[in-house]
């Protein structure tokens, strides 16, 4: 536990080294990362998406986009997010998009992010593709879920993360439910203080099961986002039971976690969806996943020695 905590803070130190950032921009992904990130180019994600299209897989695609700190760095941003948008539309992927509400400008201004992501939901919207808003440290939370209202009311393509690690989330869902929103479920990336944080294994994922139970039962879309036997087990239980149809839901990991996982669940039939982070600021997002699983160094250092 100790050990693991260290690595945490060890690797969430490297995420936000600036030396090592700019050294990532300059040599590429030599460094590692390609095992978890698809790729710098659009180009590189559009392959990606292919291949897991063609294993029966969806994907959702993170636009990443770390250190947006100008109404000019939203601007190039957006664009990007349009570009992946294109890709969908002109490469008929099976795909939707993911994305950080500070990505597209919520350090700039509240109403720049909404400015931006009004745009970016639109243009989505004509092709058919669904936006997911991922969800960060808890000291952000309630202006995420806030900007999130004020989009739904306008945008039915849009849906947000919630973490079953705090507190809160019971209520937010309860919050939320009057727009009977697409929700992914996700156990929470961040290590938060004690007095807003389950902190405890057993309970977060209680807790899971008990959202993504009550969530499905109302009739809502639900994302199931875990690599975790027991949650995905509790889900194939529960959906045979209540004869959920599984046009309702989908199971959705990480890429690079669990491929083969991924495929047999795709192949019994499951909606099947893998998240693919692709541009630029792969480092941060790369070390952050080391940060949150150190296992997942060996993955690293396998593929890396396949090259
Ligand atoms: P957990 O880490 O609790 O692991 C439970 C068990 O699952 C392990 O003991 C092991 O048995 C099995 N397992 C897990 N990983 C494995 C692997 N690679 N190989 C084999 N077995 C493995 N977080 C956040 O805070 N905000 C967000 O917006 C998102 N978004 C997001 C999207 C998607 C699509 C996913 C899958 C995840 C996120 N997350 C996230 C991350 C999430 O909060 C969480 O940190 C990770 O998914 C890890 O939690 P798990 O539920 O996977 O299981």
């Amino acid at each position: 536990m100790i050990v693991a905590s260290a690595l945490n803070q060890f690797f969430t130190t490297l995420a936000y080294n600036q030396l090592l950032i700019d050294l990532s921009r300059k040599v590429g992904m030599d460094l590692g990362g390609s095992h978890f990130v698809g790729g710098e180019k659009t180009a590189d994600m559009i392959k990606q998406v292919k291949k897991l299209n063609s294993n029966g897989i969806g994907a959702t695609i993170d636009c990443l986009g770390e250190f947006v700190k100008t109404e000019e760095d939203t601007k190039k941003y957006v664009d990007n997010c349009f570009r992946a948008i294109y890709s969908i539309r002109d490469e008929q992927l099976n795909a939707q998009i993911s994305l950080k509400l500070f990505s597209v400008g919520l350090e700039v201004s509240r109403d720049t992010a909404i400015q931006n992501m009004n745009e970016i939901l639109t243009e989505a919207k004509k092709y058919d593709v669904s936006v997911t808003i991922n969800m960060e440290e808890y000291k952000n939370c309630e202006d995420i879920i806030s900007v999130f209202e004020t989009l739904r009311e306008k945008h039915e393509n849009v849906g947000i993360a919630l973490q079953a690690n705090l507190f809160r989330t019971e209520t937010d869902v309860e919050r939320l439910d009057r727009f009977s929103p697409a929700i992914r479920f996700v156990k929470g990336a961040y290590i938060e203080s004690r007095d807003v944080d389950i902190n405890n294994k057993t309970r977060v994922d209680e807790n899971y099961k008990k959202l993504v139970k009550k969530h499905l039962l109302k009739g809502n879309y639900t994302q199931v986002a875990t690599h975790d036997n027991d949650m995905i087990d509790f889900v194939r239980d529960l959906v045979k039971e209540h004869q959920i149809p599984k046009e309702q839901f989908e199971f959705q990991m990480l890429q690079g976690m669990r491929e083969e996982k991924q495929k047999a669940l795709a192949e019994e039939g499951w909606n099947m969806v893998v998240y693919v982070p692709f541009g630029k600021d792969w480092y941060t997002y790369f070390m952050k996943r080391l940060a949150e699983r150190p296992a997942n160094i060996g993955f690293t250092v396998m593929s890396m020695a396949r090259r």
